[in-house]
């Protein structure tokens, strides 16, 4: 196929694009509430570290594997490493799947809570509507998870269809700004508020004694995610990265940015949640409690302007996941586009159906369809079983998939491109002078690498990240 590949216009586009990849559920949903249950300041300062230490070597890794070869994943791999390789960009393909299937489902409960927040917003509060019953009713609800989820998908479809520039870095030129706009406003408001200062040193000042060892590779382990590594995500949306721009100066803006809106998130929610007398005890223990239960109630009790601002505040999250599920079903089109010669647009149709039929599936398994939601093959019979499809992907993503292609990838590029080719890649005129090519080079070699073992041998001894 003798298409010219497309490009993004510019750096902004590549890095607006990007951001939008790694800003995701994971920086609205899963940091704030893993930071809560590790206890905060120590756990964030260790997630830094981790962010600087290994996320930034591999953003350059992957995105410096794409630009070189201006091919998607799996001939990425072949190309940049060598032909033993392709199977990491395959694995990468897969795992886009997987992930996607999953995550499409809580990107749908993003539109539910957008609407009803419009609803509450204009015909009044209804505590009950959104108690942590209604909440377990409606995810069982199974035909309204169906539409969630399939709505998403083909939300996500639609904007992949039109390809690079037109659907994805269009999409994200006005996602990304509204987004940035939509949390600084609700930063603002929150920062006003009573429980700003003890949410302030909750997240800022570290207090060792409370971090448990095992919190350290969780903060890893997130830190794959919430950057979209470990899947070739990057090194996709790095292929339509021009020569001309910097791999170093872009994968730093993409790290820099994905990094204050996880923050600024977990700011906001806090001083909403410190605000308000006996909140803290009641916050349940689980994710979704944080994002769908207290959340709404706390909007509407609590903050300033809460009527306007919670419809707001799902819009936001919303945005941001569908910049995130774009970047995933990109990895998945653009395999079949590079490598078994598909047209865009067939390419979208066939692996967005598919994975369409997964993620309604996925909504199902809460409790809509029995097949689907009573299983359970993983921790089978302990406290920590893995109940439903749901459950089962994520955990298979977050343990398995990520980190085992992650630790490929830094091996693939550490050890068996050459220093040269590396070198060509990331040093050029437009380097940031801060930048040292020996200290990535170190860093790809033994700090990601053994980081990244460090987490697959915690899930060989029997640790859960999901
Ligand atoms: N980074 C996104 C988030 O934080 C999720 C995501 C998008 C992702 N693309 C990915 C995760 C690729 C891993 C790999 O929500």
């Amino acid at each position: 196929m003798a298409q010219t590949r497309d490009q993004w216009s510019s750096r902004l586009g590549f890095v607006l694009a990007a951001a939008g990849s790694a800003i995701g559920l994971g920086n609205l949903w899963k940091f704030p509430y893993i930071t809560w249950s590790n206890q905060g300041g120590a756990f964030v300062l260790v997630y830094l570290i981790c962010i600087v230490a290994v996320g930034l070597p591999i953003m350059m890794a992957e995105i410096l594997v794409g630009r070189r070869t201006q091919k998607s994943a799996v001939g990425a791999m072949r190309e940049a490493v060598g032909p033993a390789w392709s199977w990491v960009g395959s694995l990468g393909v897969f795992t886009g799947f997987v992930i996607l299937s999953y995550y499409a489902v809580i990107a749908g409960w993003t539109l539910r809570y957008f609407a009803a927040c419009l609803r509450w917003s204009t015909s009044g509060f209804d505590p009950e509507s959104s108690s942590a019953a209604a909440f377990g009713s409606f995810a069982a609800t199974g035909g309204l998870q169906a539409i969630l989820a399939g709505s998403f998908i083909l939300l996500t479809m639609a904007v992949v269809y039109r390809g690079v520039r037109s659907g994805i870095e269009r999409t994200a030129r006005i996602l990304m700004p509204a987004l940035f706009a939509i949390l600084a406003l609700l930063l603002v408001s929150a920062l006003s508020m009573k429980g700003s200062g003890e949410a302030l040193s909750f997240i800022f000042k570290p207090d060792f004694g409370r971090l448990e060892p095992r919190a350290t590779l969780e903060a890893l382990g997130h830190a794959f995610f919430t950057l979209s590594l470990g899947m070739g995500a990057m090194i996709t949306y790095g292929s339509y990265l021009g020569r001309k721009e910097s791999v170093v100066r872009s994968a730093t803006l993409v790290v820099v940015l994905d990094t204050l809106i996880a923050v600024a998130a977990t700011v906001i929610m806090f001083s909403v949640i410190f605000s308000v007398p006996g909140m803290k005890e009641q916050i349940g223990k689980s994710t979704v409690g944080m994002l769908f239960i207290s959340m709404p109630q706390l909007f509407y009790t609590a903050v300033p302007l809460g009527k306007l601002l919670a419809p707001l505040f799902y819009l936001l999250v919303a945005f941001a996941a569908l910049t995130s599920t774009i970047s995933l079903l990109e990895v998945v089109v653009s395999y079949f586009i590079d490598q078994k010669g598909m047209t865009r647009a067939r390419s979208t149709l066939v692996c967005g159906l598919t994975i369409l039929a997964m993620s309604v599936l996925c909504g199902l398994s809460f409790g809509g369809w029995g097949a689907v939601s009573n299983f359970s093959w993983i921790y089978r019979g302990t406290a920590a079983a893995k109940v439903g499809l749901f459950a089962h992907m994520d955990h298979m993503a977050s343990n398995w998939l990520l980190p085992v292609g992650g630790f490929f990838i830094t091996i693939g590029v550490g050890w068996f491109m050459s220093r040269e080719e590396t070198f060509k890649e990331l040093v050029d005129e437009n380097t940031p002078r801060w930048f040292h090519y020996g200290i990535w080079r170190f860093f790809m070699r033994y700090m990601a690498p053994i980081a990244v073992a460090a987490i697959i041998a915690a899930v060989l001894s029997g640790k859960d990240f999901s």
